[in-house]
């Protein structure tokens, strides 16, 4: 597993985190206290930390807070980075405060590493939103501030109007076949220091493989040896950018323990080439 520090955090994460948002009907079914297959999730995201992934995303909007919590409990609390989101309707001062102490409740931790605005709201201000997660890095319960589906213009608002903390990460969609932050907002990121953390980092599963694809990624097994679609799909992303960390979903141990597998593969520049002006 590779490490590297997140952003300006400080803190050293492993290049590949464990995302886990599941699906709608996860959500809805926690509501009526349903929590199907929660036992293989827990067993997918120890195994991850086991064998050296540090760094696990969440949201409250994912209902999986508590699923980490437990997953995490055996485990130091400081050798983890633990991300979450907060939703955009809680994006006033107050909303906030209560939306964090509830996601820390949920997680049962004093802190949390990195507490990411989930979506923008255009019916706050963003000024009083930031100057609050400022507050909450000062009294502790933050350790880092991070924003999600952001734009370009967005980011630069946001680093203009942090005065005492910096902006830690972006979260984005970034995979091989959607590749729109490549224009710009890298660039943008590795300037200011901020870690991009790439959403649907294996496409869905698209990158799984049409024949098209398939094609492409024999090409490239050609060269680097018997690598699965998935993992070329998130080498890619770690390889070409020193500051993207891939979050694919972790709720299944084998593909979990694959990722690891391959985590140490390293694309060099004539095959980033390559994918840059195939894969569309
Ligand atoms: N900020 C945002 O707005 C936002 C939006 C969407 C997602 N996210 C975050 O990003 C994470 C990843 O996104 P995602 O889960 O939608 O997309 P993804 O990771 O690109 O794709 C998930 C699919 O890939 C499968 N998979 C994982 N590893 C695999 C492997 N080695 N081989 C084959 N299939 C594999 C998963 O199946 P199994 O589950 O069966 O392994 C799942 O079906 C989420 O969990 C969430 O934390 C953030």
């Amino acid at each position: 597993m590779i490490y590297r520090y997140f952003g300006n955090s400080g803190f050293k994460c492993s290049t590949i985190g464990m995302g886990t948002y599941y699906d709608m009907r996860w959500i809805f079914k926690t509501y009526i206290g349903i929590y199907s297959g929660k036992a293989a999730k827990i067993d997918a995201i120890k195994s991850g930390i086991e064998n050296g992934i540090n760094l696990i995303d969440t949201a409250e909007f994912y209902k999986t807070e508590k699923l980490i919590a437990e997953a995490i409990k055996d485990y130091k609390r400081d050798e983890l980075f633990i991300a979450t989101k907060v939703m955009p309707t809680h994006l006033s001062p107050k909303s906030m405060e209560k939306a964090l102490n509830r996601s820390l409740k949920n997680l049962n931790t004093d802190y949390i590493d990195l507490y990411q605005i989930h979506y923008p709201n255009y019916a706050v201000d963003l000024k009083k939103t930031l100057k609050k997660m400022e507050d909450l890095v000062d009294q502790g319960k933050i350790k880092n501030i991070g924003v999600s589906n952001f734009n370009l213009k967005l980011l630069n608002y946001t680093v203009e109007h942090l005065n005492k903390h910096k902006l830690t990460s972006v979260q984005l969609n970034y995979n091989i076949l959607h590749r729109n932050v490549e224009n710009e907002i890298l660039e943008f990121c590795k300037k200011n220091n901020i870690a991009l953390m790439a959403y649907f980092p294996i496409a869905h599963g698209k990158t799984l493989g049409n024949e098209k694809l398939n094609g492409y990624f024999d090409y490239i097994r050609n060269m680097i040896g018997d690598v699965p679609n998935a993992n070329i799909s998130l080498s890619y992303l770690f390889s070409r950018n020193s500051n993207v960390f891939p979050i694919p979903r972790a709720s299944n141990k084998d593909h979990v323990m694959q990722n690891i597998k391959y985590s140490n593969t390293v694309l060099d520049e004539e095959i980033i080439d390559y994918i840059e002006k195939t894969f569309k």
